[in-house]
């Protein structure tokens, strides 16, 4: 799980930013803790900016894309918030990727009630969801400790532990991980026969990582790639891929994330951008997944199917996908979608044949953000 943490001091020696190294340093494996370091680089907010954010709202806009929650600490100034704080929040207002998104505030001075009831108030208007147990007024001894001295305090130590469960407790129920376990058109994981085969592939796991690895290894290697295979029909939901036995990257793509849905476990669907073949144009997308697991967070897996010079697999958590980005218009798009991208459904429902599909397969322009 990844939690990004934003102090909104931009002391040196601020107990807001101590706050949140000392939660970053009792952090268990399974919890990446970030603080971002370039709240005091963004220029303040401009709704003109939004033709072309700077690189610095644009890399906090991706961080909060890519983390699981957010944790704030942030002072008082005045009866009110610091512009540090309020002026990152303005640049999240208008960005989708920040609705829903789990966040925890803590507040490092018992008598700053102002600027924490003003910071919720902020939040809520702008559709995140509040973690309250995890949303905490700290008993500091003093406001001139350092991480040291928080992580030798006790009571401290245990409240920002207690502070790290909650915060993975409401991540796991949160309503943005909803989307990643609906079942829907394309990815329809209720279909008899994806509930079926997602409860034969679960049968006898120890955990739910086997489950996964499971999943993977039935798409990559028993469904067949329609184009390594030249294999009719073209398949775009998950059960037509399944009871197919074959499907485009995509398509199998849709299938992995309805077997994991079906088994509980959040799946996401991502995308590449790349060139049909080298490092010359023309380019195409190329779909592979992501799963939320427990110990990990989101990560990565590509079950287009292996063959001389492909070699994708389930190794978390390294990532091990098909295709690396090689020449500067390729990329990773941004963000994990739950569900399948327009372009790349009508390429697979508008086209009878996969000879038809590949002399048409889906492209989008090169993005500049989070989608
Ligand atoms: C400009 C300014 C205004 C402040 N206003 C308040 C205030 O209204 N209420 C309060 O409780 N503390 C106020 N403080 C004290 C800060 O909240 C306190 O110094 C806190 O430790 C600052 O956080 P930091 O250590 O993370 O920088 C103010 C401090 C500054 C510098």
């Amino acid at each position: 799980m990844k939690i990004l943490a934003l102090s909104g001091s931009l002391r040196a020696a601020s107990i807001n930013s101590a706050v949140l190294r000392t939660v970053r340093h009792l952090a268990p494996a399974s919890i990446d803790v970030s603080l971002f370091s370039g709240l005091g680089d963004l220029p303040l907010y401009n709704p003109d900016l939004e033709i072309a954010p700077p690189a610095i709202a644009k890399q906090l806009r991706n961080d909060v894309a890519a983390a699981d929650a957010l944790l704030i600490a942030s002072p008082e100034y005045a009866h009110g918030v610091t512009g540090t704080i309020k002026n990152a929040l303005d640049w999240l207002v208008a960005f989708e990727g920040f609705a829903d998104k789990p966040v925890a505030v803590l507040n490092a001075m018992p008598r700053a009630h102002h600027a924490d009831a003003a910071i919720r108030e902020t939040l809520i208007t702008m559709s995140a969801t509040l973690i309250e147990a995890a949303s905490i007024t700290l008993p500091l001894p003093s406001a001139n400790i350092d991480e040291a001295d928080l992580l030798a305090t006790p009571e401290i130590a245990s409240l920002l532990t207690d502070v790290l469960a909650e915060i993975e407790r409401a991540v796991n129920r949160s309503p943005a991980m909803k989307p990643y376990l609906d079942s829907s058109l394309y990815i329809d994981s209720q279909h008899p026969a994806i509930v079926a085969q997602a409860a034969k592939l679960a049968d006898g796991c120890g955990d739910e990582e086997e489950i996964v690895k499971r999943c993977f290894e039935f798409v990559r290697d028993v469904i067949k790639h329609s184009w390594d295979y030249r294999l009719n029909p073209v398949t775009c939901k998950a059960s037509e891929v399944l009871i197919h036995g074959t499907g485009y990257c995509y398509a199998k793509s849709h299938l992995l994330a309805a077997l994991l849905r079906a088994n509980g476990i959040p799946a996401g669907l991502c995308y590449q951008r790349l060139t049909l073949d080298g490092d010359q144009p023309p380019y195409c997308l190329h779909g592979l997944n992501a799963v939320y697991l427990q110990q990990y967070g989101w990560y990565r897996i590509d079950a287009r199917g292996n063959k001389p010079g492909v070699d994708a697999d389930f190794c978390p958590p390294l990532e091990k996908l098909a295709f690396p980005i090689v020449n500067p218009l390729e990329q990773d798009l941004p963000g994990i979608r739950a569900e399948p991208l327009p372009a790349v459904v009508k390429a697979l429902t508008e086209n009878p044949t996969v000879e038809q599909v590949y002399d048409n397969l889906p492209d989008v322009a090169h993005q500049t953000h989070t989608v």
